[in-house]
């Protein structure tokens, strides 16, 4: 099984960012305790701070006939219309990830442009919200509709 997982911007940060907001787990944690429970997956690994390079990787997941992508857009999730049209335009499954809690912070934080267009979205549960997706395509990936 393929999976790829993308960061958007900021979140190479993550272990120094905001640690009562994120948490100290920097991202290269995230993804090595990935690497770790789910030895036998193939990983594609991205942070980008630019939309482009994230609609691109996006592009690479469905040309590479990936089987999920585990997606934590970062502050684009509010705005982004090019991510969300790439996530659309893909057949991989995308769930969208945060960290934090996106429904318990300021206003602005609360709209996804992203979440409609994805099986789901897992907010505010820490870096357990990328196993916990990990976990939904390893089992299958049956959507809830
Ligand atoms: C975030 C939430 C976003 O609102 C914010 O812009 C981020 C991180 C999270 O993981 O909680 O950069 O996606």
């Amino acid at each position: 099984m393929t999976l790829f997982v993308l960061n958007g911007p900021n979140l190479n940060l993550l272990g120094t960012r905001e640690p009562d907001t994120y948490g100290t787990e920097t991202l290269s944690d995230i993804e090595d305790d990935l690497r770790t429970r789910f030895p036998e997956t193939e990983w594609a690994f991205h942070q980008e701070s630019g939309e482009g390079a994230l609609v691109d990787h996006l592009h690479t997941a469905h040309r590479a006939s990936a089987d999920g992508v585990v997606f934590n857009p970062g502050g684009y999730t509010h705005t982004s219309v090019a991510l969300r049209d790439a996530v659309a335009a893909i057949d991989p499954p995308v769930v969208e990830v945060h960290l934090s809690n996106v429904h318990g912070r300021e206003d602005f934080r609360r709209t996804s442009r992203i979440a409609p267009v994805c099986v789901g979205q897992i907010s505010g549960l820490g870096p357990a919200g990328y196993h916990l997706a990990v976990r939904y395509f390893r089992e299958g990936g049956q959507a809830a509709g």
